[in-house]
This record gives structure tokens, C-alpha cells and sequence, in this order.
């Protein structure tokens, strides 16, 4: 099987990238600037707020079958941000054009890859941040993104039923990494192992479903 990470030169894209290959999996991950070099890893740049990087990735791939692609890539700029000024416009349009419209052109990116599949999967990386039940405020920006995603994965889920495609939308913990901080609750191993566990239970009856990264359900 053939599966896509976005965001795979760092954090838990990285370790998920490892851990696929681990499983026996191909993996093609993309980045931005630069990646690590990392047996087994096909790399190809992809640059998620650019509608022409995302034209040249398919463009590139153009032909191949992809099994799944995971909507990884993401930013955390507005981290702990209040309703008392500094929550830029322009911190909301970049915090929403990579969470959201790069998940959503990504998705469109592959789209004829995955229709070459026969068990075709689309994970998005949410969060528990997401949520509507649980809000205890601030963080606005990306709260919304996340939630935004969310709704991207059960419409998607809704349109691609008919079509066999699974889509599945998880929150990977909180997680040591760059965004996660060190004071997170697991490691990226953990979290890419769990989320491993989820692609392989995806599937057309769990389709539309917001998982976190141990299986448990998440709260919408
Ligand atoms: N860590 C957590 O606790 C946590 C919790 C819930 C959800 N998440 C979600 O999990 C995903 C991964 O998070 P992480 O903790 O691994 O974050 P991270 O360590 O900050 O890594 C973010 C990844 O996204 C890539 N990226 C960001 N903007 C991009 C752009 N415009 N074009 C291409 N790539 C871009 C980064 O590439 P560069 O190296 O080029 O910047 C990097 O590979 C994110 O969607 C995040 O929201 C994380």
C-alpha cells in the first residue's frame, strides 16, 4: 500500500512516516524547505498554501496509485491568544490557509490517485481543539481551523461514501513536537502507532467518524 504524509519532515508526519515504513508500507512524504534523509521515504515538495505547488505534486504523481493520503501539515500560531488584541487578520488567513484550504487542495491534489485504489483512504489530522463541547476559550485561530477541518472530513465523508473513499478525521494527542511543546502528554512514537492503528480500521462503515489517537471516540 501506498500512503501520502504531508508535513513528514518533522514532528508526528515523521514518526508516522517512519512507522508506515515499519509496517511495510510506501511512503511518499512531503515537505516544505527541507526533510531528513530517511530510508524509505520518497520525498516531494509541497508547499500547502500554494495552489501551484499542490498542481505540480499531482502533476508529479500523476498515474500512481495512492492508498492514503493523510492531511498532516499544519501550523499553531496563535497559541494561548485572547479576545484582547494581537489575533492579527493576517495570523487568521495564514492559520486558515494551511489548516484548511491546504487540506482541502491537498485532498483534491490526489484525488485521481486514490480513485486508482482499491481501498482508498483520506485521514485529516484535527484535534481535540476542535471540539464544540469542549471550549474552555482562547487560542481562537487555530480552535476554529481545527473545527473547520472537522467539518471538512464529515462532508467529504458524506460526498465519497458513494465512491468507496473512507475518510476519517483524528486528533493525534497531544504530542511532543515543535507545536505540541515538551511538556506534552505522549511521545510522537505513541501517537504515530495509534494513529497507524486508526488508518488500518478505517474503512467505508467507520467512514465520517473523529477519532482520537488511541480509538477512543472524540468529543464534536
Ligand atoms: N503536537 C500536538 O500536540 C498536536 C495536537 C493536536 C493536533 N496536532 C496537529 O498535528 C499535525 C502535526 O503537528 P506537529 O505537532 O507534528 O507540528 P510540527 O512539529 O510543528 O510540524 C508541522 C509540520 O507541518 C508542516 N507545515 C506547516 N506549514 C506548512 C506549509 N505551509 N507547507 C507545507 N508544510 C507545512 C511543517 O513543515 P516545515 O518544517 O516546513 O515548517 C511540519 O512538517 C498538525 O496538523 C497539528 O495541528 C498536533
Amino acid at each position: 500500500m501506498t500512503i501520502l504524509i504531508t508535513g513528514a519532515n518533522r514532528g508526528i508526519g515523521l514518526a508516522l512516516a517512519q512507522e508506515q515504513i515499519a509496517r511495510g508500507e510506501t511512503v511518499i512524504g512531503t515537505y516544505r524547505t527541507s526533510h531528513p534523509q530517511i530510508a524509505g521515504i520518497e520525498w516531494q515538495r509541497l508547499s500547502i498554501t500554494e495552489p501551484a505547488s499542490h498542481h505540480a505534486l499531482s502533476h508529479t504523481l500523476s498515474g500512481r496509485v495512492i492508498d492514503t493520503v493523510v492531511c498532516n501539515a499544519g501550523v499553531y500560531l496563535d497559541a494561548g491568544s485572547t479576545l484582547n488584541g494581537g489575533l492579527t487578520a493576517d495570523i487568521w488567513a495564514d492559520t486558515f490557509a494551511t489548516n484548511v484550504t491546504g487540506v482541502f487542495l491537498t485532498v483534491e491534489a490526489v484525488m485521481a490517485n486514490l480513485r486508482q485504489s482499491d481501498t482508498p483512504k483520506i485521514a485529516l489530522i484535527s484535534s481535540q481543539m476542535a471540539s464544540h463541547e469542549r471550549a474552555p476559550g482562547r487560542s481562537y485561530a487555530y480552535r476554529a481551523s481545527k473545527a473547520a477541518v472537522l467539518n471538512l472530513g464529515r462532508n467529504m465523508a458524506t460526498d465519497l461514501r458513494a465512491q468507496g473513499i473512507a475518510v476519517g478525521i483524528f486528533d493525534p494527542g497531544w504530542v511532543v513536537t515543535d507545536m505540541g511543546g515538551q511538556n506534552a502528554e505522549i511521545t510522537v512514537t505513541d501517537s504515530a502507532r495509534g494513529l497507524s492503528d486508526r488508518l488500518n480500521s478505517l474503512s467505508i462503515d467507520t467512514t465520517g467518524t473523529f477519532l482520537q489517537w488511541n480509538g477512543q471516540p472524540q468529543a464534536y
